[in-house]
């Protein structure tokens, strides 16, 4: 019976190979249209904490509503889960905000050329914070993602140091987040999709207050007066659409994380960010110099580098 095994083997790995293709095409489809409605909301209304919350809040509520009506099986969870998801969704939060203040002061593509540099990051926390070592291969690899974005971002045309720091800030939670998300998921009875359902729900929570803070109703409600009389009653549609692919970008993301390793995710994450970073300059006519170009692509290939050397 062992050739009709292996060929079963063989069989599921292509069919999960198959899987993961299409999640991955599913990410980077539903990314790319976040990103173009997002900074097409921030444009008109500059309000990087509440779209942010309302990002969370229809993920939130498109998710009780699937397991109010069955759609989707709500997952079974005690206290432990929860307090382990804590620390997740802070750094969901702080990276999410910070991206999203980010991309409300340069362009789409600078923000994304800086979160190109995230495995450079994950590296630094690795040894730092967790004491894990690496080949030299792994800390050669990074000289060009950091060297790359160093020399993008001095050629940025339209710098902005909160543009800059956001997107930095975002890198340094988003690898806390995937390295706390891949543990609490370990051996968990809890799906990738309803993992990322609670993780919405909980930094909701923690993000409708600071927004209330920094920003708070006042202002939201004289920029959209305003943005509705520039932009007219399809305003509310671009809301919905970055909200919608917020969700369905994460959650797709999530459901591929727990098929595969933190490593394949986080090189998925940066091919996605090249799809993000040509159409957003496409679309939103983006200036760049060659120069500018020249040092996300190393970035980008720096990434690659990090991948090889890291298996
Ligand atoms: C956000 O708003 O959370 C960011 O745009 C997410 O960035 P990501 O591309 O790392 O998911």
């Amino acid at each position: 019976s062992q050739p009709i095994e292996a060929a079963g083997e063989v069989k599921t790995d292509a069919a999960k190979r198959v899987k993961i293709g299409i999640y991955f095409a599913f990410w980077w489809a539903l990314n790319v249209v976040f990103n173009i409605y997002n900074k097409k909301v921030l444009n008109a209304y500059p309000y990087p904490w509440l779209t942010s919350t309302l990002s969370l809040a229809c993920g939130s509520l498109m998710m009780l509503i699937s397991w109010a009506t069955r759609i989707t099986e709500a997952p079974k969870t005690d206290f432990e889960f929860w307090k382990t998801l804590f620390p997740v969704a802070v750094a969901h939060t702080i990276g999410h905000v910070a991206a999203t203040v980010s991309m409300s002061k340069v362009a789409v593509s600078f923000t994304h050329i800086i979160k190109s540099g995230e495995p450079a990051f994950s590296v630094l926390v690795s040894r730092f914070l967790l004491g894990e070592t690496f080949p030299p291969s792994v800390y050669l690899s990074l000289v060009p993602i950091i060297g790359g974005c160093a020399l993008a971002a001095v050629t940025e045309l339209n710098f902005n140091m909160i543009g800059f720091m956001g997107a930095m800030i975002s890198n340094l939670a988003f690898v806390f987040r995937n390295i706390f998300s891949k543990k609490g998921m370990k051996g968990k009875s809890v799906s990738g999709m309803n993992y990322y359902a609670c993780l919405s729900l909980m930094s909701l929570a923690i993000l409708t207050p600071f927004a209330i803070a920094v920003e708070g109703p006042q202002m939201w409600a004289a920029g959209w007066q305003t943005a509705v009389s520039q932009i007219g009653p399809q305003f509310i549609w671009w809301v919905a659409a970055q909200s919608i692919f917020y969700h369905l970008y994460n959650q797709v993301s999530y459901m591929s994380l727990d098929e595969i390793s933190p490593l394949t995710f986080s090189i998925g994450n940066t091919m996605k960010r090249i799809s993000v970073i040509v159409s957003s300059i496409i679309i939103f006519h983006t200036p760049v110099q060659p120069i500018n170009a020249l040092g996300a692509a190393i970035a980008i290939l720096g990434t690659f580098l990090y991948s090889q050397a890291k298996v």
